[in-house]
């Protein structure tokens, strides 16, 4: 593929993988695209943890549903997240940031503004919001055949140093190397988050992977081949749009936004 076609269709998968296992050459592609990522010093502070036994998985699955009902269940996730979400395509072509919630559950639909307002939990517990988030959360991590953790080596990722700042740019680049090259394989990727806002799951996560002392765990993702039918969540969003150049370029200095070619 061209590599800015690859650039272009790089996107989050929300939806389901093929159980398909990924294949260990393509295991070992995803490692090297994010080992030629660029690091201080070429220190490369990345680790990952390639995990397929699906006891592993299974667990991972468990922990990222029920984070994902107790985060919703609780506000926490809405009362975080409110100001990225958006409910039309008009607000959406405005702002052009943050992602569109554009499939809800019929129930819900009639809702949909009110969802984000603290007034709402109540309803949203009503209608079972929180378990039917995490039990598909749950579904989407422990069918997918392949999960990544990305750790970063304590000896460079020093929290408010200027080596913390720059091992977690490298981490960034090594991860978009490996998301760029799951386009290239017919793979999708997806970061799996929720256990990292709920400090027991995520301990749980360390104990099950048997991270050391002398490493940190930084993500965990989801990854597999693409089916060729993508159906949708029962509630799902969709993030392809993106700033205008003026939104976000200047020119020169701060003062002058970038016009378009
Ligand atoms: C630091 C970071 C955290 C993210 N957290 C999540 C997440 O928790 N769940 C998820 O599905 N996507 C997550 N994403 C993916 C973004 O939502 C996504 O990149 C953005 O909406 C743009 O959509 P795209 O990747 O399809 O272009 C995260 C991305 C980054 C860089």
């Amino acid at each position: 593929m061209e590599f800015l076609e690859v650039i272009r269709k790089r996107k989050t998968t929300n939806g389901p993988f093929l159980e398909t296992p990924v294949s260990k050459e393509h295991q070992h592609l995803l490692m090297e695209a994010a080992s030629r990522a660029p690091s201080h010093f070429n220190s490369q502070p990345w680790r990952f943890v390639l995990i397929e036994n699906a006891a592993t998985r299974q667990r991972i699955a468990e922990l990222g549903g029920a984070s994902m009902e107790r985060l919703i269940a609780e506000g926490k996730f809405f009362e975080r997240y409110r100001p990225y979400f958006r409910f039309s395509e008009e607000e959406m072509e405005e702002r052009r940031d943050g992602i569109l919630i554009d499939q809800l559950p019929g129930p819900l639909r009639p809702f949909t503004r009110q969802i984000m307002s603290p007034r709402a939990l109540g309803l949203l517990r009503t209608l079972r919001v929180p378990q039917l988030l995490g039990e598909d959360n749950r579904k989407l991590v422990a069918g997918s055949p392949l999960l990544l953790a990305a750790l970063l080596d304590k000896a460079e990722y020093r929290p408010g140093e200027l080596s913390g700042f720059y091992s977690l740019l490298g981490l960034g680049m090594a991860i978009e190397n490996i998301w760029l090259t799951t386009v290239e394989l017919g793979m999708g990727i997806q970061f799996v988050s929720t256990p990292m806002e709920v400090p027991e799951a995520w301990a749980e996560i360390k104990r099950l992977l048997e991270v050391p002392e002398t490493l940190e765990l930084m993500a965990v993702y989801r990854l597999g081949y693409l089916p060729p039918e993508k159906p949708r969540p029962r509630i799902d969003w969709k993030s392809s749009h993106r700033k205008r150049i003026g939104q976000y370029v200047f020119r020169e200095s701060c003062k002058t936004p970038e016009g378009e070619a």
